[in-house]
């Protein structure tokens, strides 16, 4: 590169950033974004204020698709004109996002909803929705020179970080809740090369900690803490509406633990909204597992007040007692007369049972979501002719444990697989064959 280059990258570098200023949600205070974005001096989060690119028509979304760009083959940076202006040398991107809107009549038939579309996020390159916020947060560490990046993690954000980070050339660190970590998972942020420091507590533990060694070690922080995770995070709005011909359904339902993806979607829909591309807004059902629910207990109470929970459940995802994000989420169900609810964690099982079942499978945080569409269409608060999506936050190899305790355990479960075990003989197989066809 000329020198002249070198320094037109620079001039580009210092053009983006001055564009962008980061604001807190709770005092209005404004901060550069020249370091790693966490909480302000207030406690309150940041957000990201930019100005929108000029987007004339929606079909250039449209034209993208058929091009072989990198950022237009991403379903994130397809989206840019939406999202924080990063130098185009700056960013990581795989391409992430371009996750398949499914119908299944078992499905329809299961939950009583006729209409509804499962939007999976499992798709993305690392197996979960956490993909789109990382391109976006990981484009800004190297944009600010960043040295190491870290996160806590119930799993998924840590082996998307541990992905990105490789790409970018960067060391991350990754703080898990000790033996809590689902084994794809784990076997993810392993493979990729993380540092791996496995907290002795729950994940609440683990994001207190990588929050001080975010303020004192000087690591870049990549939970949806960061601002820039949840920009990224807001592209599964954009392309779900994009896929759907920006016809606004009447329910999003989605799984909620950190409660970054409400936050995100919250956010998405009132950009859209602004830009005027919306007639109506949908309406947010976020869905916890019954015992780890502060969310839940909130929203029961009018949002009045916030207790934290010692969270325990099978899909360890969402096993969050302390959600980063409560304020935002809170604001999104306010924005789109949303509601929150809980399922239980047989519930959950037994909705994965039925999505694995059907061919398109799923860890079981995001069943949460076809578990609640099911409990809200019984009880009349989903109508039938409702159109729903629901998000499929993971994919069904990131928790391998889970499908094997539901298919071999004891008492066998409704839709239970178990493999059967026989000799090498033709009568033996005639056998096994006659029982299961
Ligand atoms: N579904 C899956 C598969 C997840 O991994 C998570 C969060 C959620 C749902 C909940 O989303 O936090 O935005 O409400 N996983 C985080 C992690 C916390 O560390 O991987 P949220």
């Amino acid at each position: 590169m000329t020198t002249r280059g070198r320094a037109s990258a620079r001039e580009k570098t210092v053009g983006a950033l001055a564009q962008m200023t980061l604001v807190c949600d709770r005092c209005r205070a404004r901060f550069e974004p020249a370091g790693s974005p966490g909480r302000c001096q207030c406690g309150g989060l940041l957000h990201v204020e930019f100005p929108l690119a000029e987007v004339v028509e929606r079909t250039t979304f449209d034209v993208r698709l058929s091009s072989w760009q990198p950022l237009d083959r991403s379903g994130v940076w397809r989206y840019r004109e939406l999202l924080p202006p990063l130098p185009a040398a700056a960013i990581v991107t795989r391409p992430e996002g371009n996750t398949a809107l499914y119908q299944h009549p078992q499905l329809t038939d299961w939950t009583g909803c006729e209409e509804l579309f499962l939007k999976h996020e499992g798709e993305n390159p690392t197996g979960s929705f956490k993909d789109r916020g990382m391109t976006v947060a990981i484009s800004h560490a190297r944009t600010i020179g960043a040295q190491a990046v870290a996160c806590a993690s119930t799993g998924n954000t840590a082996a998307s970080v541990a992905a990105y980070a490789a790409l970018a050339g960067l060391p991350s660190v990754v703080f898990l809740p000790a033996g809590k970590i689902a084994a794809g998972k784990l076997g993810q942020a392993i493979a990729y090369g993380a540092r791996i420091v496995q907290v002795e507590g729950d994940f609440d533990a683990a994001m207190r900690l990588v929050e001080e060694a975010g303020r004192e070690l000087g690591l870049y922080l990549l939970n949806s803490v960061n601002p820039f995770r949840l920009e990224g995070q807001k592209t599964i709005v954009f392309e779900l509406l994009h896929q759907l011909g920006w016809s606004v359904p009447d329910w999003i339902v989605l799984p909620g633990g950190n409660l970054g993806n409400a936050a995100a979607f919250g956010a998405a829909l009132a950009q859209l909204r602004d830009v005027g591309w919306l007639e109506r807004l949908p309406r947010l059902a976020v869905i916890q597992a019954a015992g780890a629910a502060p969310f839940y207990a909130a929203y029961r109470s009018g949002f009045r007040e916030f207790r934290p929970v010692a969270a325990e459940t099978i899909a360890t995802a969402i096993r969050i007692g302390n959600p980063v994000s409560y304020e935002r989420a809170r604001r999104a169900i306010e924005l789109t007369d949303g509601l929150v609810d809980t399922v239980s964690d047989e519930e959950i099982l037994e909705a994965k049972a039925r999505v694995d079942r059907t061919g398109i499978g799923c860890e079981p945080a995001s069943a949460a979501s076809v578990a609640g569409v099911r409990k809200l269409v019984a009880r009349g608060v989903i109508r039938p002719g409702d159109r729903v999506v629901a998000i499929l936050t993971g994919h069904v190899l990131k928790d391998p444990d889970a499908v094997l305790a539901y298919h071999l355990g004891d008492p066998p479960r409704p839709l239970a697989n178990r493999p059967v075990t026989i000799a090498p003989t033709l009568d033996a197989l005639a056998g096994v064959l006659a029982r299961a066809l």
